[in-house]
């Protein structure tokens, strides 16, 4: 390929001026842990999102986890997600000593297959008590069929948006539908605390329990033991608690970039709007319908006759670093025995696992990258097609 060869990231948090100096204010401040500062982030997450309750966590893992006890899924039962989404959704089922059952994807879309997971619950019953839908990429599950199917049954619904905010659905947040929602804020997400995670729940009972459970099952507020005068001497504790909680110094930047996570948004759209627009009708890929609703945490492309592989190599091979999203769980080998579900039951994750490719797509993204990015994939897909 005859230009000039560069190097461009799968992605890069976007950290400012801004964030660094609320970081560096929580560290100068001599209280590093989890203290006012998450407890802003909480309200103004709450309010963002127009819920009465969101509770700060140390991964989007832990906040499942928290969020399956809450709504008291526990042994014996079992929980339908989707096989096309990282181990943490399955693990988080596992924590509780439920079994996941895996269903399949809508072949456009890539989100849950509302067909399978009927399925799912004609074949497992009232053992299934709980669904996690994830917003995969960002883009939104068609959570008004899923609700549904599972309110008559009452099978709960724990929205697995680690990919989500600041994505719709209808005209809330993805999120903020189900029995509780889950968003990560992990170093590639759209808005990072480097580790970090948010639960939010409209449903009191759970709230109650994710507030003290997530820090030992503490039945107080204690980070103000030594600040407030009124703080009590000694606490109870009243249930089964974990190590979940967020430091302030994650949670001065998370508050810090929330201030800016439409913006953000904003300009991962402009790219996979750029990305959509220069890839239709390129020999041999397979694009998703573009979705105005999502976060656009990922932009994937489908590529087809069995050469993702090849494409992804070439990709690298010119500096441009792609990822998949994600080998289908029934596909690993724990997961095979861990969890039901199996390659005849889940035709269509199947079939995506072989073609899907996730480009580069970050907000500080410059518009060399983009257009290295562009010419790069278009020269790659002539020469592979050709
Ligand atoms: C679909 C999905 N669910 C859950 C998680 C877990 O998030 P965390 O890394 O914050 O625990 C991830 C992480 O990338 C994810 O992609």
């Amino acid at each position: 390929m005859n230009r000039n060869f560069r190097t461009v990231v799968f992605a890069r948090p976007e950290i400012s001026k801004a964030d660094r100096k609320a970081v560096d204010r929580v560290l100068k401040s001599g209280w590093i842990t989890t203290g006012s500062v998450c407890a802003r982030f909480e309200a103004e997450f709450r309010q963002r999102l127009n819920v009465p309750f969101a509770f700060a966590v140390n991964s989007a893992t832990a906040g499942l986890h928290l969020a399956l006890e809450s709504l008291g899924i526990g042994n014996q039962d079992a929980v339908v997600i989707p096989s096309l989404t990282f181990a943490a959704t399955a693990e988080a089922v596992l924590y509780c000593g439920a079994r996941p059952i895996l269903a399949d994807v809508d072949p456009k879309t890539l989100t849950l297959s509302i067909s399978s997971l009927k399925q799912a619950i004609e074949r497992h019953g009232n053992r299934i008590k709980a669904v996690i839908p994830v917003h995969y990429g960002g883009r939104p599950c068609e959570m008004n069929e899923i609700a549904a199917i599972c309110a008559p049954l009452d099978i709960k619904i724990i929205e697995d948006a680690a990919h989500s905010f600041p994505g719709t659905y209808n005209d809330c947040f993805q999120g903020t539908i189900g029995d509780a929602g889950v968003y990560s804020f992990y170093a590639t997400k759209t808005l990072t605390t480097g580790e970090g995670g948010m639960i939010v729940t409209r449903n009191p009972q759970a709230a109650a329990f994710i507030e003290k459970a997530r820090l030992h099952g503490i039945d107080r507020p204690v980070w103000n033991r030594y600040t407030s005068p009124d703080a009590p001497p000694t606490y109870d504790i009243v249930c089964r608690g974990y190590k979940y909680n967020l430091t302030d110094m994650a949670a001065a930047l998370g508050l810090s970039q929330l201030k800016r996570a439409d913006d953000m948004r904003n300009r991962r759209k402009r790219i996979a709007e750029i990305y959509q627009n220069e890839f239709s009708g390129l020999p041999g890929v397979g694009l998703l319908p573009f979705d105005e609703r999502s976060s656009f945490h990922l932009y994937v492309v489908r590529i087809k006759d069995g050469r993702r592989n090849a494409v992804y190599k070439k990709m690298k091979e010119n500096g441009v670093c792609c990822s998949i999203h994600y080998r289908p769980l029934h596909l690993m080998t724990f997961y095979q025995t861990a969890a039901d579900g199996n390659s005849a039951d889940l035709p269509a994750t199947t079939a995506a696992y072989g073609e899907i490719l996730s480009l580069p797509l970050f907000s500080s993204m410059s518009r060399k990258d983009l257009k290295y990015v562009v010419a790069v994939f278009k020269e790659t897909l002539y020469n592979e097609f050709k």
